[in-house]
């Protein structure tokens, strides 16, 4: 039988969740609760420059210096998150983007229950395997994912 292997995403809690502490604990439960292993945490104030290298896709498009602002107003948590299929259940239990429609479509999601527009959408979530490597480098430069799989994976499954 092949050996099961977690898939690692980085989870960020944005600034409007931030500022809202009962809803961190309740979007904690969720994840929790969703069969996902909190792998690093950490709560930090990110610099507009952090921002714009994390970003640097949507660089040009009509939202970004809204998006920079907002996620430089106050302090966020980052989470290695790991789970079978982690990148995509993550994304499946934040929502979709666009709050609006969220509320109707995925009312029980993340965005759903606790999203406010599409900035303060509460959560963000790597899009891929190559995204998730590169977030998580950004923002835990000494988590190296080759010695946790050696180490540390055994513990959880
Ligand atoms: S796109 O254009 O389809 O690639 O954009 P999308 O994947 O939907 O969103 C990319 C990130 O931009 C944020 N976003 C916005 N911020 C501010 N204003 C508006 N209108 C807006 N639309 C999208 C969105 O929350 C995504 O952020 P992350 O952190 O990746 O979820």
């Amino acid at each position: 039988m092949a050996k099961r292997q977690l898939q690692l995403t980085l989870a960020i809690l944005k600034p409007d969740v931030t500022s809202r502490p009962h809803i961190v604990q309740e979007i904690r439960n969720m994840i929790l609760e969703n069969n996902f292993y909190f792998i690093r945490s950490q709560n930090l104030q990110m610099s507009q420059h952090q921002i714009r290298t994390f970003y640097k896709e949507h660089e040009g498009k009509f939202f970004h210096n809204r998006l920079v602002n907002f996620m430089s107003s106050g302090r966020i948590w980052t989470h290695i998150l790991a789970k079978e299929n982690a990148i995509k259940d993550w994304r499946n239990l934040m929502g979709p983007t666009k709050v609006f429609k969220t509320v109707h479509d995925e009312p029980d999601s993340i965005r759903g229950r606790f999203g406010l527009t599409d900035t303060r959408n509460c959560t963000h979530g790597s899009d891929s395997e190559e995204t998730a490597r590169r977030e998580i480098k950004l923002f835990f430069p000494d988590f190296n994912e080759e010695s946790w799989r050696q180490l540390d994976e055994q513990f959880y499954i």
